[in-house]
């Protein structure tokens, strides 16, 4: 099927979607983007991936490509026009195309505003039955892991290792401790207690973070946010990770070593039940 994508208001067949050579995305990453997902026709987590946007937005004093209203009737638009029932919306915003210079360009040019869909099977994920394998991987990001910015080399380097370890996702290491994931946030479980870094600017705020602490607050889990190494996650009872593409994700092996006996264990299992459970699964 050939998709129906969106370039600067305008819905057109996925071949004929095109930007200049000289956007600024394209020529210095000076953009920043949103995964959605969609289960059962409809978004999940939605105005989270909204206020994210904005202060991704605001952090590298961008102006918004369009109002709030149009980037939501966008979402549901890209549903309907691509009869999508399950996977996920991208959208990106870059500061626009100009001549190249570093600085911001003078005029200011008009931001590009690009979105496509991806059918995925995110809600019956055989992942989720078997749990995944992590490798660890040095984190080679800048400064500002906050901001979600489309500057993805260290993320695509960290995954295709863990590729071609044999592993589905990086968890990236910083001065002894575990960040996050290549491209999701990490926890581990320990006697009944759920451990993730806090927010900070090392690390992405992710939009299943924030859900799944609600759930776990509203369902009696107990959460501590700290740092932990990756000698603490081999030790752990559970891990596992979380993103708007993998919803709540076991992890059974890290670097090698077996989690919680090879097994998702019983606190993710709950966490993901409680998540697809409010997502319309
Ligand atoms: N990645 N940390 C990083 C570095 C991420 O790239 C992501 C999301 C997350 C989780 O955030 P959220 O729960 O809001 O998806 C954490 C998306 C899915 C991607 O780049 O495809």
């Amino acid at each position: 099927m050939v998709r129906t994508v969106y370039v600067n208001g305008e819905y057109l067949p996925e071949t004929e979607g095109k930007i200049s050579i000289f956007d600024r995305g394209f020529l210095f990453a000076d953009g920043v983007y949103e995964v959605s997902a969609v289960v059962n026709r409809r978004l999940v987590d939605y105005p989270a991936h909204m206020e994210r946007l904005g202060r991704s937005l605001a952090e590298l004093r961008m102006d918004w490509p369009c109002t709030r209203d149009e980037l939501d009737a966008m979402h549901l638009e890209m549903i309907r026009r691509n009869d999508l029932a399950e996977g996920i919306i991208y959208m990106q915003v870059t500061r626009g195309a100009a001549d190249r210079t570093f600085n911001f360009p003078k005029p200011a040019p008009r931001p590009t505003l690009i979105a496509f869909t991806q059918v995925m099977t995110l809600v019956n994920n055989p992942n989720a039955v078997t749990g995944i394998k992590v490798i660890t991987t040095p984190d080679l990001r800048w400064a500002r892991r906050d901001i979600k910015s489309v500057m993805l080399l260290a993320p695509v380097l960290g995954k295709q290792e863990a590729y071609e370890k044999g592993a589905q996702e990086g968890w990236m290491v910083e001065d002894g401790f575990i960040t996050e994931g290549t491209s999701s946030n990490a926890y581990i479980v320990k006697d009944g207690k759920v451990i993730t870094r806090g927010l900070s600017n090392e690390i992405l705020a992710g939009c299943t973070r924030r859900a799944l602490f609600r759930l776990a607050q509203e369902h009696g889990v107990e959460i501590v946010e700290r740092k932990f190494t990756p000698e603490e996650a081999y030790a752990a009872d559970e891990a596992f990770l979380t993103s708007a593409s993998q919803f709540v994700m076991p992890i059974v092996e890290i670097d090698g070593h077996r989690i919680g006996g090879g097994q998702p264990g019983p606190v993710v299992r709950k966490l993901r039940e409680l998540f697809l459970k409010e997502a319309g699964a």
